[in-house]
């Protein structure tokens, strides 16, 4: 079986469901569902005898130890992070502690139960740690795209902690010869991603015909990847992946983020016209974020030839596909809505929205 933390999130959901459409083996999810947590996402897994869901904090080493001998994982994926830049800009502490010190407490719990392992299964062993191109900090416009050899330049508080861990996953490797993989993806959009980050909360505020925040001149660049193409990457890794390596994934999608809103705009004035006129109407330039990285791009040429991986959705099929999904899952998007999720839109947007 494999063991999951961070499952009930975006992308460990979406990788769950999949990992559930292509095999019958085990998987244990440890969660201990933040406000971006949400077992609505896993409702049609929940009843399956081998999948089993555990709330509990990646930090609780006494937890950890009675997981790892209770189940005997042959690979641990670790998904569970706080994952919000603007988040990480109002409240860093909690990054620390769950990026970083949580990284450290699975590294340490996981490397006790691998030397434990007979050698057999101690050879087969993987810990897979999943992280973010963020951690190569911002690209100027003519740069190459990010290879795995870039250097490290973290710019905000989350990333910083992202990188942080995949330095502790790097030095388990080296010191210990714990067999580690790390991943660096873009940014993932799709179904069941939570409504503070730009293409879901882009889709919600205009469906409530209410403004569509852009920070600064919205000319920052990010790479785009759809999630299911990025949980596919996922299991390449972990089943043909080099130990020690890491690999970089992506979408060969660089889109300005005003060029994302405008193609959400039109693609809802096509599916959900609005009396009123179209979406682009509500956008609205505010104040830029703090430290806001100008460009991502990755270079996922080694991926592709290493391991055969490259992504199915374009961005053009992948977006389409997610609006129709948010359109078609409007009770999930309330039910977030309904919680502390005003609390946060407040706190980020009062000053300019
Ligand atoms: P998310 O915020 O949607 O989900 C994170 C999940 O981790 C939630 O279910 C939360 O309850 C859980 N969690 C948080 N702290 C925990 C703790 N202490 N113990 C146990 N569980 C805890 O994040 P996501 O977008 O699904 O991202 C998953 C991973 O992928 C993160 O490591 C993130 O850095 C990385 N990543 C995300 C993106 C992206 O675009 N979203 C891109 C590249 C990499
Ligand atoms: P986000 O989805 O927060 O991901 P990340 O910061 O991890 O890349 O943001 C994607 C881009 O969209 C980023 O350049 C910031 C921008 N953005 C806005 O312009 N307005 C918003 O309200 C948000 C949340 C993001």
């Amino acid at each position: 079986m494999i063991f999951v933390t961070g499952g009930a999130g975006f992308i460990g959901s979406n990788f769950i469901l999949e990992w559930f459409s292509k095999t019958t083996e085990a998987l244990l999810n440890l969660d201990n569902l933040t406000y971006a947590g949400n077992l609505a996402n896993l409702e049609s897994v929940n009843d399956k005898a081998h999948y089993h869901f555990v709330k509990g904090d990646i930090n609780d080493r006494t937890l950890l130890n009675a997981l790892f001998d209770a189940h005997k994982p042959r690979a641990l994926i670790n998904f569970a992070a706080e994952s919000h830049v603007d988040r990480s800009i109002h409240g860093p502490a909690i990054f620390i502690k769950t990026n970083i010190e949580g990284t450290f407490a699975l590294l340490e719990t996981a490397k006790e139960y691998w030397s434990s392992l007979a050698a057999d299964d101690r050879e087969k062993f993987r810990f897979l740690h999943v992280s973010t191109d963020e951690v190569y900090g911002s690209l100027d416009e003519d740069a190459p795209p990010f290879s795995e050899t870039h250097p490290y330049q973290p710019n905000s508080p989350y990333s910083a902690s992202k990188a942080a861990s995949d330095h502790l996953v790097r030095a388990w490797h080296h010191t210990y010869g714990f067999p580690v993989l790390t991943t660096n993806c873009s940014n993932n959009y799709g179904p069941y991603q939570f409504p503070e980050k730009l293409i879901p909360l882009t889709i919600a505020r205009a469906l409530q015909n209410k403004n569509i925040p852009i920070y600064g001149d919205g000319k920052n660049i990010r790479d785009w990847l759809y999630v299911g193409d990025h949980c596919n990457a996922i299991m390449v890794a972990l089943n043909e992946g080099k130990v020690g390596e890491t690999y970089n994934i992506g979408g060969w999608n660089e889109i300005k983020n005003i060029d994302i809103v405008t193609t959400i705009c039109d693609l809802l004035d096509e599916l959900r016209p609005d009396a009123l006129g179209p979406y682009k109407r509500l956008i609205t330039f505010i104040q830029d974020r703090p430290g806001h990285d100008r460009r991502y791009a990755i270079n996922a040429t080694k991926i592709h030839k290493d391991l055969g991986w490259h992504p199915q959705e374009t961005f053009y099929t992948g977006i389409r596909k997610t609006v129709e999904w948010y359109l078609s899952n409007q009770d999930w998007v309330k039910n977030i809505e309904s919680g502390s999720y005003q609390n946060w839109i407040q706190k980020n947007y009062s000053n300019c929205l």
